[in-house]
């Protein structure tokens, strides 16, 4: 029986797709080869997303610290991008995905951030599911985005600083408008979150798991729900 039949599915889930590197080292290949690969295995799982019934998908594809990479690395993470953002665009009404970037997007390329642009807006009206595609994204920055806006608001005399609530403080994230991930998935062995979603994952429930990114199976995806399944979710009550 399929997992989806078995048990519900988490509306929202975020993954930090980590472990590429390593991957192609422990091949011998060039650390590109692992973004590749790693790209081939977010195509899968946001198939897979997709048919068990996930509402919202959100990866983390580059940091606002991954920019300390090679010149020849950061090239090549961002030609991959382009490239995806190419298919994306050219079978959007086939696979009817509503694409978002979070980020900073303004640091990129004009072409990619044109891309973006495009890609979001021609998949507006697609509300099955959405794919958050983390770009440049940092928490903290996206924190520090946020209050700027909302401080301009308050020059313009728009807001007052003293009505500030947290549900109007996250209508200025990048993640406006997205209920909070239930479930932050982290591959690789590494246990930490390196800057993803901290205003959004407060509650979240957090699955480490000892794969590498592009090693990453559906199965293993299935095992993570599984997990968030079994524990007990308090949001600070008893
Ligand atoms: C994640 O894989 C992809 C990005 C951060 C862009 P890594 O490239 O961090 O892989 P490892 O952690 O070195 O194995
Ligand atoms: C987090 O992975 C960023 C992405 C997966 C895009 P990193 O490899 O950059 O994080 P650290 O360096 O292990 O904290
Ligand atoms: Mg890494």
């Amino acid at each position: 029986m399929a997992l989806s039949e078995k048990i519900s599915v988490p509306r929202h889930i975020a993954i930090i797709m980590d472990g590429n590197g390593r991957w192609a080292k422990k091949r011998g290949l060039p650390r590109n080869a692992g973004h590749k690969a790693g790209a081939e295995t977010f195509r899968r799982i946001a198939d897979h997303c997709n048919s068990i019934g996930v509402k919202y998908l959100t990866v983390y594809a580059f940091s606002t610290e991954n920019w300390k990479r090679s010149e020849e690395e950061v090239s090549g993470i961002m030609g991959l991008l382009e490239y995806y953002l190419k298919e994306a665009l050219r079978d959007m009404e086939k696979n009817h995905i509503r694409f978002c970037a979070f980020g900073d997007l303004s640091r990129l390329s004009p072409k990619l951030q044109q891309l973006c642009r495009q890609t979001m807006e021609r998949s507006r009206a697609f509300t099955d599911v959405q794919v958050n595609f983390c770009i440049n994204y940092g928490g903290r920055d996206e924190i520090v985005r946020a209050a700027k806006r909302f401080a301009a608001a308050v020059a313009a005399g728009e807001r007052t600083a003293d009505s500030l609530t947290e549900a109007d403080f996250e209508t200025y994230l990048d993640s406006a408008g997205v209920p909070d991930p239930e479930l932050v998935i982290r591959p690789s062995g590494e246990l930490r979150t390196s800057n993803f979603l901290p205003w959004q994952s407060a509650y979240s429930e957090l699955v480490f798991m000892d794969v590498l990114w592009p090693d990453f199976t559906n199965d293993d995806l299935d095992k993570a729900i599984e997990e968030y399944h079994r524990r007990n979710r308090r949001f600070g009550g008893v």
